[in-house]
């Protein structure tokens, strides 16, 4: 189903086509704990372009091709032509005549969707602005290891920046049936856009998405509690102010008194502890978090193999 497509957004996946690359995740995961080769991208190279820093994206998506067979190649922006002004679009173009599959990390999601509208090869995107789709379907795969496979009806509570993670996290939770809460203070919410497609996304699998200003509420019965940076990558200058403005959003051992007993915390990573979570609070939740992080490399692989594989 998803054979040389993009995976850009998670909202541009069918329900079924969401449940493939969990299912295939955990596959190739039981696979490599079991030391069973599965080789499905052999001979296969993927570009990794990152014009923003990484190490879980990198590592993992590297790692990854390895292990299915095939090669990566790290292309930093600081080394490319493209980071002195060659069109994304011909940079396209040129790479989909080496390669079998281009991975981007940049900023403003437009350069995604050119990339991938040029490309004839499929294109992955590891972080924009607007959006994490890989990020979030690791964590749908960490959610369905620690509380089941069936993720209808539960509840995620995001607190924090309404950022590319919140604007995924509806997304996920609109195509899994969960009911998704998000407390950001009023000017930080997510994408309007974003939040209107995953509202109607979320019509399909009887999920609910809401937004609030007040963290107590949304983790009010939680199962599963998110986080994320107050300041993403390209809003350093704003840390400091940002700092004051989400300091009543910070996921402590106070405000977790609220969720349901057997709550999970969850984090992207990196983690600022002090500011968007506590260390006792993140230390207490490390196996979970650690998962997640883990679990990018199988959810990557099986990103990579349905979209590349012959
Ligand atoms: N969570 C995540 O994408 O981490 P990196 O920025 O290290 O890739
Ligand atoms: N919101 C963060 C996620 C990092 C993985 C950022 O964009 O920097």
């Amino acid at each position: 189903m998803l054979k040389g497509k993009d995976l850009l957004s998670i909202h541009e996946l069918s329900v079924d086509e969401v449940e493939e690359i969990l299912s295939l995740a955990k596959e190739l995961k039981a696979k490599q704990k079991a030391g069973v080769e599965h080789h499905l991208l052999k001979g296969k190279t993927l570009g990794m372009i990152f014009e923003k820093s990484s190490t879980r994206t990198r590592v993992s998506f590297e790692t990854g091709m390895y292990q299915l067979g095939g090669q990566a190649l790290f292309l930093s922006n600081r080394d490319l032509q493209l980071g002195r002004g060659e069109p994304i679009k011909d940079t396209a173009r040129v790479l989909s005549r080496y390669l079998d599959g281009i991975m981007i990390r940049t900023f403003g999601h437009d350069r995604v969707e050119e990339l991938a509208k040029y490309a004839s090869i499929p294109v992955i995107n590891a972080l924009t602005d607007l959006l994490h789709p890989c990020q979030v379907l690791t964590d749908l795969l960490t959610i369905q290891e620690h509380k089941g496979k069936n993720l209808k009806g539960l509840k995620m509570a995001y607190v924090g920046d309404g950022n590319n993670m919140t604007n995924s996290y509806m997304y996920g939770a609109a195509k899994t049936g969960m009911t998704f809460v998000a407390a950001t203070p009023e000017d930080y919410q997510p994408d309007p856009v974003v939040t209107k497609n995953a509202i109607e996304d979320a019509k399909e699998t009887g999920a609910s998405i809401s937004l609030v200003t007040d963290p107590k509420e949304a983790v009010k019965d939680a199962d599963i509690v998110v986080t994320d940076t107050w300041a993403s990558m390209g809003q350093e200058a704003e840390h400091e102010m940002r700092k004051k403005i989400f300091a009543p959003y910070q996921v402590n051992e106070d405000l977790l008194k609220g969720a349901d007993k057997r709550v999970i915390v969850m984090h992207c990573l990196p983690a600022y502890r002090g500011e968007e979570i506590t260390e006792d609070v993140f230390e207490h939740f490390a196996p979970v978090i650690f998962d997640e992080a883990e679990n990018r490399l199988h959810t990557q692989k099986a990103i990579m193999a349905l979209l590349m594989a012959d």
